[in-house]
């Protein structure tokens, strides 16, 4: 999609300078270390980057759903103007699902195997709403057309539907409550090609029939360029870089985003596939300047002694000195 194809809609989720760390008997890890970011209305925006970067701990900030060594150390998250972090504990509990909900890491496992399917929906449609049961179970079987799923399998356990279908049943329960924002956390990672494919397209779809805006959390930066308006890159708790998709792939700027893109068969095709070198730092204890530089091939002095900003340029941000030499 060409950049100027972006939906040019209000902020709906608006980060600015969040840091949350974990507190632990080792000592405080800096698993998200100030970042900014916004996902404007009926946007589709990718979260990626390596294992352990902080993906999935900003989304459970998001959901307030840190465990409790986890700690929002600043930052804010306004959400339609409300700033989300410092909701109090009932007002969050009317907010999730229904302002923000998501579709946890390995969410197909977390289905009933004892309940049939559509009672599991409309159970989830129960609690948040006061309904006869009969408009529940008429809401929950459009959902599960909706995502692809015929309504005879509705009565169906758990155990009687594939992986693709349970995935997508978790999509559904997920749009129960129809959300302005939903966060996927890795939902193909583990599934196989043909139901990624599955996944994949019933984003496209929600796309063109809904207003959602979706955060999609992936390493799988193949998933992002087939769904994404834009793709936000983390490195070690920092986001690096953040572009339209279409820029994103084909004018990384950070020497991380241009290594995790090398370093994918599927999109280079015809090219050899480039390792990143090394492992993401001790979040604990990062290292000097910037995140990257033990592992950049163009490391200067600078970057070992000064954390670079994020710096945007047209709507491509970059947190890298060197940005316009390489
Ligand atoms: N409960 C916890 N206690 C201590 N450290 C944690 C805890 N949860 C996560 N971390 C650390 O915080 C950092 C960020 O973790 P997070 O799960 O957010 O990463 P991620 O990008 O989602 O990784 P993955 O791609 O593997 O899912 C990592 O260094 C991780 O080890
Ligand atoms: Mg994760």
């Amino acid at each position: 999609m060409s950049s100027s194809q972006i939906p040019g809609g209000q902020p709906l989720l608006k980060v600015s300078g969040l840091k949350v760390y974990y507190h632990i008997s080792q000592g405080v890890v800096k698993a998200v270390d100030d970042i900014d970011f916004t996902v404007n209305c009926g946007e589709f925006v990718g979260l990626s980057g390596e294992s352990g970067c902080g993906k999935t701990t900003t989304a459970m900030t998001l959901l307030k759903i840190l465990p409790r060594e986890g700690v929002i150390e600043g930052g804010q998250a306004l959400f339609n103007n409300r700033d989300i972090l410092s909701l109090k504990k009932k007002e969050i509990n009317a907010f999730r699902w229904q302002e923000i909900s998501m579709v946890f890491q390995g969410a197909m496992n977390s289905l009933n195997p004892v309940h049939r399917v559509i009672n599991q929906m409309i159970n989830a449609i129960l609690i948040h709403e006061k309904m006869p049961r009969e408009k529940a179970k008429e809401i929950a079987l459009e959902l599960i057309e909706s995502v692809g799923i015929e309504r005879s399998r509705a009565t169906a356990y758990p155990h009687e539907l594939s992986g693709g279908m349970k995935q997508r049943l978790m999509i559904a329960l997920a749009l129960v409550l129809h959300p302005p924002l939903v966060i996927a956390d890795e939902p193909t990672t583990a599934l196989d090609v043909m139901i990624q494919a599955q996944i994949l397209d019933l984003f496209k779809q929600l796309r063109q029939r809904t207003s959602l805006s979706l955060l999609i959390i992936t390493h799988d930066l193949s998933v992002l360029a087939e769904t994404c308006d834009k793709i936000i890159i983390m490195y070690a708790g920092k986001i690096v870089e953040e572009a339209p998709t279409e820029i994103l792939f084909n004018e990384p700027a950070h020497p991380y985003t241009k290594k995790l893109i090398s370093s994918f068969p599927s999109i280079l095709a015809d090219k050899e596939i480039d390792f990143i070198p090394g492992n993401p730092p001790d979040l604990i204890d990062p290292p000097a300047g910037c995140n990257f530089h033990p592992r950049c091939d163009y490391v200067i002095d600078r970057c070992r002694a000064e954390s670079p900003p994020l710096v945007d340029e047209g709507g491509h941000r970059v947190a890298c000195f060197r940005r316009n030499e390489i």
